[in-house]
C-alpha cells in the first residue's frame, strides 16, 4: 500500500521503517528540514537499535520528505506521527496535532485513511473529525483510525514486529478501514483489538499509567525497605513470582522518566480531573516519581557531610539504557539538584548528550574514567550494562571519596563494599 507518515521523531521513523519493510511505498514527512536531509543522507537523527539499518534496507520503498503536501495527496494511507509533548499545568501541547490537521484540510482531494498513533489524549480522534468537517473536507472523504503504538524506546523495531496486540479504533460503521490495517500489517503476527475510538485512546493511557504506576509502588516499598532493613530486590522478585503481579516493571531506583510516562500520567490526570474525577491513584504514583529525586539527593547529603568544593561524576543521561533520548531523563533533574547544592558533576553516557542549554557546573565527557577520576562520589543514574561490570577496585583507586549511589538498584553491593567503598541504593540491605 502506498503510505505518507507524518512525523520523523521515534514513533515515526520506527513506523516508516518497519511499514517499508513490510513492503509498503512510504513517504515519511518532517517539517524539520534539517531532519529530512540527514534522513536522505543515510544517517538515522535518532539512537534506536536496529533503526539505521531498517531504513537502509528499505531505501527503495522509503522517500523522506519535508513536501507535506505532495505527500497527503499521493498517499491513502496518512499516519500521523507528530510529538504531544506536555504542558506545564499536565494538559497536552495538541499544536503539532492542529498543525497537522490544517494540512490534512488543506490538500485531502481523494479518500484517505487517517491513522492516529500519536499519543493524544481522550478525545482527540473524535475533535480530528470534526476539526476535518468544519474546515470542508467532505466526512466522506476520510476515515479515522486510533492506533497507538505501544514501543519501548531501545527496543522500539522489535516491539513493533512483535507487539502483544495491535489495537484499532474505529468510527461506528466503518467497515473498510479494518481491512486496511490487517493489509497494512500483514506479515506481522499479533491478536488484533477492534474497539471504538474513545476505547483505544483510553487503553493507551490506562496502560502506561498503570506501568508508571508500577513502578512508583515498587519504589514506595523501597522506601519502606529503607526503614526497615529489608532488601526491596528479594521483595520484588519474589511478589513477581505471582503471574497476577508479574517481574517486569518492579526495579526500584529514580523513577521513571522519557516522553511517554511523566507525559501520558500528566495527561490522563488532566483529563480525569476535567470529567470530575479525582484521580486519587494516578496522582499518588506521579507524587512518589516527583519526590523520588529529592529522596536520593538526602542520601547523597547524608552519606557526603561537607558538600562543598565535592566533585559527584553521573554515569548516565540517557532516561533509559539503549537509547540517546534525555527527555524527562531522571539523571539530567538529578543532576540540576545536584548543581543546586553546589556540586561540581562531570557526567558520562555511551550515547545521550546533556542538554545544550545546561548546566553550569557540569561538563559531559567521553570515557567513564575521565567522569570517576578524583570523583568525592559516583551516581549511576541510567542502567547501561557497561556501568553494571565496572571494575570496582580499579574505580576506587581513581577516586577521592568513597561513596557510590545506585540509582537504578543494577550493581552487586557486596562488588563495590568488598574494595572498601560505600554502597548507597534504595531500598537494598
Ligand atoms: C511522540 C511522543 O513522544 C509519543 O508519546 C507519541 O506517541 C508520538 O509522538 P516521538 O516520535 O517521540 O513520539 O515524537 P518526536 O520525537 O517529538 O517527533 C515528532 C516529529 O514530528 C518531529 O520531528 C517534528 O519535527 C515533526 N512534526 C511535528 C512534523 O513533521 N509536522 C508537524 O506539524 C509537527
Ligand atoms: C514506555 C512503555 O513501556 C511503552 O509501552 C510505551 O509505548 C512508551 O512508554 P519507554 O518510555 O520507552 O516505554 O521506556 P520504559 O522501558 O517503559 O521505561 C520508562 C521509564 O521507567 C524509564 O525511565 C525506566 O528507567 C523506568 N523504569 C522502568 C523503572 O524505573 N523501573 C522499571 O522497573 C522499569
Amino acid at each position: 500500500m502506498d503510505v505518507c507518515v507524518i512525523g520523523a521523531g521515534y514513533v515515526g521513523l520506527t513506523t516508516s521503517a518497519v511499514l517499508a519493510d513490510l513492503g509498503h511505498d512510504v513517504t515519511c514527512v518532517d517539517k524539520n528540514k534539517d531532519r529530512i536531509e540527514i534522513l536522505n543522507r543515510g544517517i538515522c537523527p535518532i539512537y534506536e537499535p536496529g533503526l539505521e539499518e531498517l531504513i537502509q534496507k528499505n531505501r527503495s520503498r522509503l522517500t523522506f520528505s519535508d513536501g507535506v503536501g505532495e505527500a497527503i495527496r499521493q498517499n491513502s494511507v496518512i499516519y500521523i506521527c507528530v510529538g504531544t509533548p506536555p504542558m506545564p499545568d499536565g494538559s497536552t501541547n495538541l499544536s503539532y496535532i492542529l498543525s497537522v490537521i490544517d494540512d490534512l484540510a488543506t490538500y485531502i482531494q481523494s479518500p484517505k485513511t487517517i491513522v492516529t498513533k500519536s499519543t493524544v489524549p481522550l478525545g482527540t480522534n473524535e475533535m480530528i473529525g470534526e476539526l476535518l468537517t468544519q474546515k470542508g473536507v467532505d466526512r466522506k472523504q476520510f476515515n479515522l483510525v486510533s492506533n497507538p503504538e505501544f514501543l519501548r524506546e531501545g527496543t522500539a523495531v522489535y516491539d513493533m514486529f512483535n507487539p502483544d496486540k495491535t489495537v484499532v479504533g474505529l468510527e461506528d460503521g466503518d467497515s473498510e478501514s479494518l481491512q486496511v490495517m490487517k493489509a497494512l500489517y500483514d506479515g506481522i503476527e499479533s491478536p488484533f483489538v477492534v474497539t471504538t475510538l474513545n476505547d483505544a485512546e483510553l487503553i493507551k493511557f490506562s496502560a502506561n499509567a498503570f506501568l508508571a504506576t508500577k513502578i512508583s509502588f515498587i519504589n514506595e516499598i523501597a522506601r519502606i525497605c529503607d526503614r526497615s532493613n529489608a532488601d526491596i530486590t528479594t521483595v520484588a522478585s519474589t511478589i513477581g513470582l505471582d503471574p497476577r503481579i508479574g517481574r517486569h516493571f518492579l526495579q526500584a531506583g529514580l523513577g521513571y522518566g522519557g516522553s511517554c510516562f511523566p507525559k501520558d500520567l500528566s495527561s490522563l490526570i488532566h483529563s480525569a480531573t476535567n470529567k470530575g474525577i479525582k484521580p486519587a491513584i494516578l496522582e499518588a504514583a506521579q507524587y512518589v516519581n516527583d519526590t523520588q529525586l529529592d529522596y536520593y539527593i538526602e542520601k547523597i547529603k547524608e552519606n557526603l557531610e561537607d558538600l562543598s568544593s565535592k566533585k559527584v561524576a553521573v554515569l548516565g543521561i540517557a532516561f533509559k539504557p539503549d537509547t540517546d533520548d534525555i527527555r524527562s531523563s531522571r539523571s539530567v533533574l538529578l543532576i540540576e539538584k545536584l548543581e543546586e547544592l553546589g556540586l561540581d558533576v562531570v557526567a558520562f553516557d555511551p550515547k545521550a548528550k546533556l542538554p545544550p542549554e545546561t548546566l553550569q557546573r557540569t561538563t559531559q565527557v567521553d570515557s567513564i574514567n575521565g567522569a570517576t577520576k578524583d570523583a568525592d562520589c559516583i551516581v549511576i543514574a541510567t542502567d547501561w550494562p557497561v556501568f553494571k561490570s565496572l571494575d570496582w577496585k580499579e574505580v576506587k583507586k581513581e577516586m577521592k571519596g568513597t561513596l557510590i549511589v545506585d540509582g537504578r538498584n543494577c550493581i552487586d553491593p557486596s562488588e563495590v563494599r568488598k574494595h572498601g567503598l560505600l554502597y548507597v541504593g534504595v531500598g537494598r540491605i
